[in-house]
């Protein structure tokens, strides 16, 4: 039997990047998994039927707190009310302003997204994980979760806070038999991360591949491939980590160590 065989797994910001190797590797490991995001993710609906496996959509926008509550409607209808796993990757970068030049907007909206969307999507989705009776949420983070980062106020104090969230979450919930866990990963090979190396460049003033190679200079070198991280979601999510809970997992080549 496949590890996650009859289980059915919500993946937000499931249309690309890393949401989408997720997604996939849950479907792969047998799972039914609902694939929520802005826009429709047809590619990611196209790859896990090509791996067999089982998928469905929603689309919503996880800065509105109404696309939220129809969006829970819908998953509960998709699995007969019932999740056993959340994972919570959907994320905005932010532009690149320092403090001083911040712009209240700007630093609401990222906010909007990666806490309190997370949060909300989290409220509405856990009376499904109590009905199962078991389950866990995970929450993608990210290595500013635990450190600054000039130029990304916004952003850096989303990912601190869901480090709180987690840790809250996970209280809350040890009596239901839900686990929360986060990942705090490294910069993901990807599109994302080239386009978040180019405006860091552009406003501390080096070259690109000057960024790069910063960005780089970790113990192993190198950026993290997407499937390192898909890989530690799942363990958080399976029996293998029955254990843990309120943990932040840093995967980022040696950079973070506590
Ligand atoms: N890429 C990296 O280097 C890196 C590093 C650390 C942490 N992270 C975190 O990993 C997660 C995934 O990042 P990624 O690199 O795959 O990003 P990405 O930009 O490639 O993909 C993000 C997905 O989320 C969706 N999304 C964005 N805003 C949304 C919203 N308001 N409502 C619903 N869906 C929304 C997008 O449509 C997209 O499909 C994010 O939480 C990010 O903060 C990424």
């Amino acid at each position: 039997m496949k590890r996650f065989e009859n289980k059915n797994v919500i993946v937000t910001g499931a249309a690309a990047g890393v949401g989408q190797q997720i997604a996939l590797q849950y479907a792969t490991e047998g799972a039914f998994v609902v694939l929520v995001d802005l826009r429709k993710p047809e590619e990611t609906m196209e790859l896990i039927k090509n791996a067999n496996g089982k998928s469905d959509f929603v689309i919503c926008d996880i800065s509105d707190e109404n696309q939220i509550k129809a969006m829970a409607v819908a998953v509960g209808e998709k699995c007969n009310g019932k999740v056993d796993v959340l994972v919570n990757n959907a994320g905005f970068n932010g532009k690149a302003n320092l403090i001083k030049d911040m712009n209240l907007s700007d630093w609401n909206y990222t906010l909007s997204v990666n806490l309190t969307g997370t949060m909300l999507v989290s409220r509405e989705i856990i009376p499904f994980l109590i009905n199962n009776k078991s389950g866990a949420i995970v929450n993608v983070a990210s290595n500013v979760g635990k450190r600054g980062l000039p130029y990304r106020s916004d952003y850096v104090c989303s990912k601190w806070a869901l480090l709180g969230l987690t840790q809250t979450l996970a209280l809350e919930l040890v009596d239901e038999k839900i686990r929360v866990n986060a990942v705090c990963p490294g910069p993901i090979d990807g599109d994302r991360v080239e386009e978040l190396v180019k405006m860091h460049a552009e406003v501390e003033g080096q070259s690109v591949e000057q960024m790069h190679k910063a960005w780089e200079d970790v113990p192993m070198k190198r950026f993290i491939d997407p499937q390192e991280v898909t890989n530690v979601i799942l363990f958080l999510s399976s029996n293998d980590s029955s254990a843990m809970t309120g943990q932040a997992l840093n995967i980022t080549g040696g950079m973070l160590m506590n």
